[in-house]
């Protein structure tokens, strides 16, 4: 028999989505018939006994908007032994018997030592990265891809008007998916990733002088945050090529924001699919989204998966952009 009594945290850095994932665990759980508290600020809460308990109406209005009505945080403490046997103390004290953490890698790391001390976890992806290898598609991608390729627009006006160069590093860590589905979304001349080496004189200097030369006079190029040092890069291509050059390292406004519907849409797919793993009595599992399906995978199977970068699309980027 499964879980009666069921918490939801958000973990990690923020997506927009969460809420919509949030909102979807405390409906399903209490549509199952289940009692479900919300813990506040990642496990930190499960550490100092910061949780309140959910009703219907506990998350109205908050699939629309952008971060975490749960707050979220990263937890040193929480990544010792004696952290998670004092979370998993407290969930026992409190009747916890699941826990759905809805994060990234990290949060499921905590989700899968959570596990090993009895407090039966689920993971739900959540981050703007889209780095987690066992899935498809991360809560708040969409929406982060979109606000990148808005503020890359506006950067482009400026950028054509001085006939300049913009250097544009968005975020990801170390994965390079939201510099791939960006750059081609905004028609960039290239797009450099951390998944595959790049050749300064050759992807940048030589196809910059190649676009000049069928009449191009300004020219986008956006960078991985996990390819780093932006700045410095933009300055080597102004001294290469002396074309006035500029950076924009976009940052936390990519992780804010309303979310688009995909993300809405595909959070609540996802947080119901989570309460319907406790409510069949399973655990240490990770939901994913293969194709358009909602599907689940053992936790710790997931984390050891290699992740995939679609190196195909990468060379398509790359006839695109000239
Ligand atoms: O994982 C989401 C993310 O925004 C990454 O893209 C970025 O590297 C990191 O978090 C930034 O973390 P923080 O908000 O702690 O600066």
């Amino acid at each position: 028999m499964g879980a009666k009594t069921i918490a939801v945290l958000t973990s990690g850095g923020d997506a927009p989505g969460m809420n919509a994932a949030v909102r979807a665990v405390v409906r399903s759980a209490i549509s199952f018939g289940m009692s479900v508290y919300g813990v506040m600020r990642g496990y930190n809460g499960l550490l100092n006994g910061d949780i309140k308990e959910m009703n219907m109406r506990s998350v109205s209005d908050i699939i629309q908007h952008g971060g975490t009505s749960l707050f979220t945080a990263r937890s040193p403490e929480f990544n010792t032994n004696e952290g998670v046997q004092k979370a998993a103390d407290f969930c026992r004290a409190k009747g916890i018997e699941g826990v759905v953490v809805i994060g990234g890698d990290g949060s499921f790391r905590g989700a899968r030592d959570l596990c090993g001390a009895g407090i039966p976890c689920i993971g739900v992806p959540g981050t703007i990265d889209n780095d987690i290898a066992c899935t498809d598609y991360t809560i708040g991608y969409d929406t982060a891809l979109n606000t990148a390729m808005e503020m890359i627009d506006r950067i482009r006006d400026t950028t054509e008007s001085h006939d300049r160069c913009s250097v544009v590093e968005v975020m990801g860590r170390r994965c390079g998916d939201i510099a791939l589905h960006t750059g081609i979304a905004v028609g960039a001349m290239a797009t450099l990733v951390p998944e595959v080496p790049y050749d300064f004189q050759r992807d940048i200097v030589d196809r910059m002088k190649a676009a000049q030369q069928t009449g191009k006079r300004h020219y986008i190029i956006v960078v991985a945050e996990g390819v780093g040092h932006t700045q410095e890069l933009t300055e080597r291509i102004q001294a290469a090529t002396g074309i006035e050059s500029r950076a924009t390292v976009l940052g936390h406004v990519q992780r804010g924001g309303s979310p688009t519907l995909r993300d809405r849409v595909v959070a609540s797919r996802m947080g119901y699919h989570a309460v319907e793993l406790l409510y069949n009595g399973a655990s240490n599992r990770v939901v994913a989204l293969k194709g358009e399906q909602v599907v689940d995978f053992d936790i710790t199977e997931a984390l050891n998966m290699p992740r995939i970068f679609d190196e195909n699309l990468y060379r398509v980027s790359a006839r695109l952009s000239i």
